[in-house]
């Protein structure tokens, strides 16, 4: 990471809501994944976490938020993003030698806090991060510094992403608020419009090798950069007001990339704490009607 882009970081430390989805979206991811992980994995997470009721992985889902921002947890900061150095909007990717920088980034985070089951609050945090696009992308901070217009304020690029756009869609920030949301996003990929393509967003899961599977996770997300945050380059979202065209074309992405990030974390965490992906299917079987198993 640049100076230049740490020194912009550090400024923005003061502004805690600015640099992650916001509670809802890794209170939405977490709820999701608590639908699909294993029973074992469910216990083993409840035990780990000691929470038992039916928020257990959302409820600690926003600790790696609150801990950045405290002195014995500022070391984490570069944790919740990967700065790709590319040249949006004509080029999007993600190289793990080039942009992960020296004080670490959320793929080597992912790597390290897969490593050790402690750590089982960053991952869920984590998995949500880099599921965000502008959490992929070094551009203006990942597009903190450009400020653009929602609905008649002013406000940045990546708090839109991260708080506005989601808390549109589904019309608050409570802790309900991500329930439903989170079931209507499992109903989808169980039997609506994700549920063809939910098992190719397992390809290329890996847990002997973590760096890799996270860097496929962020590749996906800062293609979003180029095709969908900002299609025309810069200038072009400064212009307007976004609640609006841009948010209609924003949103099958932001639902799409939260419904990812929660499945793949069941995955995920179903690997750490039982050695197989053994998702919880819900489908319709023939010969036995609607199943879960
Ligand atoms: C679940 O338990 C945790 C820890 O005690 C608590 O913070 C949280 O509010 C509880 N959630 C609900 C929905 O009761
Ligand atoms: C991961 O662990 C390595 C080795 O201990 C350390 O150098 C690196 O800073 C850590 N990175 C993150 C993001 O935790
Ligand atoms: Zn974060």
């Amino acid at each position: 990471m640049s100076f230049t882009t740490f020194s912009a970081l550090s400024l923005l430390a003061s502004l805690p809501s600015a640099l992650a989805w916001g509670t809802l979206g890794h209170e939405t991811v977490a709820l999701i994944a608590q639908n699909y992980v294993s029973d074992d994995t469910a216990s083993w997470a409840q035990g780990i976490l000691d929470i038992t009721n039916d928020t257990y992985l959302a409820t600690v889902s926003t600790w790696a938020d609150s801990y950045r921002y405290t002195s014995a947890g500022s070391f984490s900061e570069p944790y919740h993003f990967i700065d790709a150095n590319d040249d949006p909007p004509s080029s999007c990717n993600v190289d793990y030698d080039r942009d992960c920088g020296d004080g670490g980034c959320v793929v080597s985070a992912i790597q390290n806090y897969t490593q050790v089951d402690y750590a089982l609050r960053f991952i869920i945090h984590f998995v949500g991060d880099i599921h965000q696009p502008l959490h992929d992308e070094a551009l203006e901070v990942g597009g903190n510094d450009i400020d653009v217009t929602w609905d008649g304020d002013d406000n940045n690029l990546h708090h839109i992403w991260d708080t506005e756009m989601p808390e549109k869609k589904v019309g608050g920030y409570t802790m309900s608020d991500a329930q439903s949301w989170a079931k209507s996003l499992s109903s989808e990929i169980d039997s609506g419009s994700y549920s063809s393509d939910k098992d190719g967003w397992l390809d290329g899961i890996d847990l002997s090798d973590p760096v890799t599977t996270a860097m496929g996770w962020a590749t996906d997300s800062n293609a979003y950069v180029c095709s969908t945050v900002m299609p025309d380059g810069v200038s072009a979202v400064e212009k307007g007001d976004l609640d609006g065209d841009y948010y209609d074309s924003a949103i099958p992405i932001i639902e799409l990339q939260i419904a990812r990030a929660g499945y793949r974390l069941a995955a995920w965490l179903n690997l750490i704490a039982t050695g197989e992906t053994s998702l919880k299917i819900c489908e319709m079987d023939l010969t036995v009607g609607f199943f879960c198993g």
